[in-house]
């Protein structure tokens, strides 16, 4: 079965062709068409922007990338939420379109559920030569950590989710852009700081670690944010020094690699999952990777990181969780019917 995933919930227009068989996918096209720069000079995410960049780039991507007639297509998967209203329902209006001229099965997917299934797609075979293709088994614990999630989630089998916990205020990826901005880094903050942090002292500040204490699985964010800012207003003569920004950098990503990883940690000895998987643009940062592999590989038979590539925005892992959707017809959504939905859930 081949499905065309498209995917435009934020920054990033992308459109991927994956074609699956059993439990097994094969990336045929991923295409990532990033905002970026647009957005920089505005410090953070403009959702009407966003939706006008998206408009002009998704035909001419469709275009290039794609039988544009349709031909092969067994199906059109498209973010329906959570995200930026008006940059989800240009996604959303075009797969629609295309569904109802090319008579093809259209299904709504949860941008959190897409990247959860980014550890369904295969690793390249260029990079991991010796490694045998494998897939996450059930039942299998995601924490979910992109710019607007915090999440433990537990996944029972394809489709089924079950929230453990989450975020009471900010998102990890926010308390990473945030905190770039008061160090005066840009937009997107998270691999700026995770690049600063190069060299910190990581335990030169020693920032809260919120909810650590509390044996549930809900997490805050919010304290570690206000004491950055502290620490910066009563070190202002020192906000010129290198060596100072990167020690605030690299204590500020161990605390938040700190809380995620021994939440997630105490989730796997709770609920006994056969896989562990790492999800959300969050999931780029290589120290969490680090530490909730090392971490994990101690205690869960199989720990699921994505590649680089798809643990940031794409349309791969909104085709992925498509197929195994597609499975089931009562998943099928006529065109007219569906709707995007800003603040739509994985459960
Ligand atoms: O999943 P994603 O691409 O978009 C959303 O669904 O929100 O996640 C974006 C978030 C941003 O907050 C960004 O700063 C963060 O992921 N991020 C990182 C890294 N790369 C992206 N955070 C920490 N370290 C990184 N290397
Ligand atoms: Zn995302």
């Amino acid at each position: 079965m081949r499905i065309l995933g498209i995917e435009s919930s934020c920054d990033e227009t992308a459109i991927a062709l994956v074609t699956g068989k059993g439990d097994w996918l094969k990336v045929e096209n991923s295409t990532v068409l990033s905002q970026i720069q647009t957005h920089q000079q505005y410090g953070g995410v403009v959702p009407e922007v966003a939706a006008r960049e998206h408009l002009a780039a998704i035909f001419p991507m469709l275009e290039r990338e794609l039988p544009f007639d349709g031909q092969g297509i067994d199906a059109i998967a498209v973010t329906s939420g959570p995200g930026l209203a008006p940059a989800l329902r240009v996604g959303v209006e075009v797969a629609k379109a295309l569904a109802w001229s090319w008579g093809a099965p259209l299904i709504p997917v949860c941008h959190m559920e897409g990247h959860v299934y980014a550890s369904w797609l295969p690793r390249s075979k260029r990079l991991f030569p010796f490694f045998p293709q494998r897939v996450p088994k059930f039942p299998a614990l995601s924490l979910i950590v992109s710019g607007g999630h915090t999440e433990l989630v537990m996944m029972h089998d394809h489709g089924k989710f079950e929230r453990i916990g989450e975020t009471l205020d900010d998102a990890a990826g926010e308390a990473f852009d945030k905190v770039a901005k008061m160090l005066g880094l840009q937009y997107p903050g998270g691999p700026n700081i995770a690049r600063l942090a190069v060299g910190g002292n990581k335990t030169a500040f020693d920032f809260p670690r919120g909810m650590i204490e509390r044996d549930d699985f809900t997490f805050s964010f919010s304290g570690i944010k206000t004491s950055v800012l502290y620490t910066l207003r009563k070190n202002e003569d020192k906000l010129d020094d290198a060596k100072f920004k990167s020690d605030i950098a690299a204590s500020f990503q161990e605390a938040v690699v700190d809380v995620l990883t021994q939440k997630s940690m105490r989730a796997i000895e709770q609920y006994k999952p056969k896989s562990f998987i790492l999800a959300g643009g969050v999931a780029a940062n290589i120290e969490l990777r680090n530490r909730i592999i090392k971490e994990g590989e101690r205690r869960v038979t199989r720990v699921f990181v994505p590649p680089f590539s798809y643990s940031v925005d794409n349309a791969a892992m909104i085709a992925a969780a498509g197929y195994f959707r597609a499975r089931n017809p009562k998943n099928f959504i006529e065109p007219v019917d569906l709707v995007a939905d800003s603040n739509m859930d994985i459960v």
